[in-house]
């Protein structure tokens, strides 16, 4: 199921369209200006079975992704807005969700705003108490990127470049950045990162897209039932950094290895939990052997009243579990309802936090003669009935 190894391929075999010609499946419309008077394009992509992305230009955001339910019905399960105003407000900033974004130069948090790489050490912007979260002030999420729709043997999509200058955010080297979206007939969204540096530099790319498998603008995903193919996770401080322990699930709220209520202990008194106000933790995935460089699944979430499943699959080594949280009610969607407290989920699937200061952890250091490529997929599927587990 997951694992296309069409991924690879894609790179070569992909036709892109730079003219107003949009190849079949994609069309382009206007989402309205930035205060500069950048024009933010909005990409509708639809696949054969009638499952609809929209993305802008603006951070690479998924603004909508509409998936049937088991008996059909069409419902928009990401978080997000209709309008470029909404992603600029005030309001958003400060809540600073990253609803549906790329995420660089460093997704997750580098602990104080600072590191040191060949002697040298660098000075990052702080906006997440004394950390850098996500790239620091403008991340990857806040610049306009240029866009080629393509059409493809696996599907369409786009493919989303930006080059980060030396030194911005603070961190070293110019970062070329490519990442694709390819929306495929099979139900799959493939993601595949792509960045090479002239120098040396921390790089981990991830997708902060929130699900809610009801439809955005539900109630809690608390019902919803997730399984992490992890058996560890890294404990994190009181400002969600990692401590540098990688700790057993065994026994604790963290096990999701079954599935399990994302509510279920959420309640439970736990200083994890407590930290991060509920789940915001990086798990450590386990690797299904023999899989080589390709995808494997990370996690899996099924929504028991609508059927919705949706999978995760990913080279990366972890991946973030961060449950809403910071949610609570002052943001409103798409749909004209509230966003309230842990009504959408997120899935990041990275390198672990804070990895330019922590030397027991996998590195994130590109250096310049080598090509940072990393892949995930997202999978969405249907069970048949809400008491039939989802078959393999
Ligand atoms: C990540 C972080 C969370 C939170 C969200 C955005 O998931 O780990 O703590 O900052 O981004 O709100």
């Amino acid at each position: 199921m997951i694992g296309p190894a069409f991924l690879q391929a894609q790179a070569q075999t992909m036709s892109t369209t730079s003219s107003s010609a949009m190849p079949p499946g994609i069309e382009r419309s206007s989402f309205g200006r930035l205060p500069d008077g950048r024009e933010v394009d909005c990409y509708r992509i639809t696949n054969d079975n009638g499952i609809e992305m929209r993305v802008i230009n603006y951070g690479g955001i998924i603004v909508s992704l509409k998936t049937p339910d088991r008996t059909g019905r069409m419902d928009d399960i990401v978080l997000g807005f209709d309008s470029i105003g909404d992603y600029l407000s005030d309001t958003y900033r400060q809540a600073n969700p990253y609803f549906g974004a790329l995420i660089g130069r460093y997704g997750n948090r580098i602990a104080n705003g600072r590191f040191t790489l060949d002697g040298e050490t660098y000075h990052l912007p702080t906006n997440d108490g004394p950390n850098t979260l996500h790239g620091g002030d403008v991340g990857f999420n806040q610049r306009l990127w240029h866009v080629e729709p393509f059409s493809s043997a696996e599907g369409r999509g786009l493919v989303l470049t930006y080059t980060s200058p030396d030194g911005e955010q603070g961190f070293p080297g110019r970062l070329s950045t490519r990442v694709s979206y390819t929306l495929t007939d099979d139900n799959e969204l493939a993601i595949d990162y792509r960045a090479r540096t002239t120098r040396a530099t921390p790089v981990n790319l991830t997708q902060h897209s929130y699900f809610n498998l009801k439809g955005e603008g539900s109630t809690s995903v608390l019902d919803h039932e997730l399984m992490i193919n992890a058996s560890a996770y890294t404990p994190i401080d009181e400002t969600l950094i990692p401590t540098g322990e990688i700790a057993d699930v065994s026994g604790t709220p963290f096990d999701f290895r079954q599935p399990t209520a994302i509510g279920a202990r959420m309640g439970q008194k736990n200083t994890q939990l407590a930290y991060a106000k509920g789940y915001d933790h990086n798990f450590v995935l386990s690797k299904t052997p023999g899989q080589g460089d390709l995808p494997t699944l990370a996690a899996r979430v099924i929504e028991p009243r609508s059927g919705r499943v949706l999978e995760v699959a990913t080279t990366e080594p972890g991946l973030q579990f961060y449950s809403g949280n910071f949610l609570d009610g002052s943001l409103t969607g798409k749909s004209g309802r509230p966003y309230t407290h842990r009504s959408g989920l997120a899935l990041e699937t990275q390198h672990f936090p804070d990895s330019p200061n922590q030397p027991n952890f996998p590195s994130t250091i590109l250096k310049p003669d080598k090509t940072y490529h990393s892949q995930t997929v997202y999978r969405f599927s249907t069970t048949a009935s809400e008491n039939q587990p989802h078959a393999d």
